[in-house]
């Protein structure tokens, strides 16, 4: 009869070759060469399973590709992370970013990412999932943007398109590069959030004053350490001003990556391929065009 699929039968105690041998009115006890054939059999299939385990880690180690949910950054051996309990941004909680538009505030953003294009060695160019191109004038170095870096980008155009008085330039009503400007940016942070999907939780608490529950936003957030990533991009900006409108080449090859995948289970039927076919699976590199 058959079983539903992944459902398991609970084997009988005896092996029908047990079974067999005790109908024939022979010992019930299993004969010593057969327990040696049992175990001599569990044996080697221990050491195959123990051989494909260091084969699957040396090649995936070989490969030196991170997984595809974890892609490779130049900054990964920075991460570290902290808890925090940030300002809840309303009333006597404000943040030192809660002041009027003036030169003190442009400052305090642009201390936050104005060095955001750096610049990494070929070596790290070509770990990217993407491809990235050299920079003219600078042999062996590649032009990188930290994500972080653009989101606090677009999360300050944001904040001047809100104050158009004081920064004519982003009136998103008069300029139609500042309107798609915002509308990408709002959307790229939609993107992010969504992206990180943070999950500390803001808890409910009752309020005697207000005679009801509210929400206490004042709870410890794990957060990825920003000051490392910041002094990072500070310390590898890309300085000399290139040019933009030379085409080199010479970007890294990052055609060959290989991400590990349980791919083998759907291609064991693919037994003629060559072993590592059958344990990764290739990613398509595409040219980069820039955002
Ligand atoms: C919040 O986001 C940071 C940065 O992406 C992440 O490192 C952290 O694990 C997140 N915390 C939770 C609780 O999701
Ligand atoms: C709070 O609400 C309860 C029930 O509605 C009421 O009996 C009580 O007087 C209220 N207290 C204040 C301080 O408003
Ligand atoms: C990448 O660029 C090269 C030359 O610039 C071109 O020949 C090739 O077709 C491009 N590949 C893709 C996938 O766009
Ligand atoms: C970067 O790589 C991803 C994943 O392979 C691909 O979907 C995307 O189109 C590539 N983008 C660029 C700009 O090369």
């Amino acid at each position: 009869m058959p079983t539903t699929r992944f459902e398991y039968a609970i084997l009988p105690n005896k092996a029908p070759d047990d079974q067999k041998e005790a109908s024939l009115g022979r010992a019930s006890e299993p004969r010593p060469q057969s327990l040696f054939r049992r175990y001599l059999i569990s044996i080697l299939l221990s050491i195959i399973c123990v051989q494909g385990i260091g084969l699957v880690a040396m090649l995936a180690g070989r490969s030196c590709r991170t997984p595809q949910s974890r892609l490779y950054s130049p900054v990964q051996h920075l991460v570290d992370e902290e808890l925090v309990v940030y300002d809840t941004s309303f009333e006597k909680d404000l943040s030192p970013f809660q002041i009027p538009s003036s030169p003190e505030l442009d400052k305090k953003w642009d201390d936050l990412y104005n060095f955001g294009i750096s610049r990494i060695p070929k070596h790290e160019a070509e770990r990217l999932p993407n491809k990235t191109s050299p920079i003219p004038g600078d042999p062996g170095f590649y032009i990188a943007g930290l994500n972080v870096f653009h989101e606090l980008h677009c999360l300050n155009m944001i904040r001047k398109a809100l104050d158009p008085d004081y920064y004519p330039d982003s009136n998103m009503k008069t300029s139609e590069p500042s309107r798609k400007h915002i509308s990408h940016c709002v959307d790229w942070l939609r993107n992010s959030i969504m992206c990180h999907s943070n999950t500390s939780v803001i808890v409910w608490q009752w309020n005697v004053h207000l005679n009801q529950s509210t929400s206490k936003a004042r709870i410890p957030h794990s957060c990825k350490k920003f000051k490392p990533i910041q002094d990072w991009g500070k310390k590898n900006e890309i300085l000399a001003d290139y040019d933009h409108t030379i085409h080199l080449e010479d970007a890294p090859i990052c055609c060959v990556r290989r991400a590990f995948s349980f791919s083998f289970l759907y291609s064991i039927h693919d037994a003629g391929a060559p072993l590592q076919r059958l344990f990764f699976r290739r990613i398509k590199c595409l040219n980069a065009s820039g955002f």
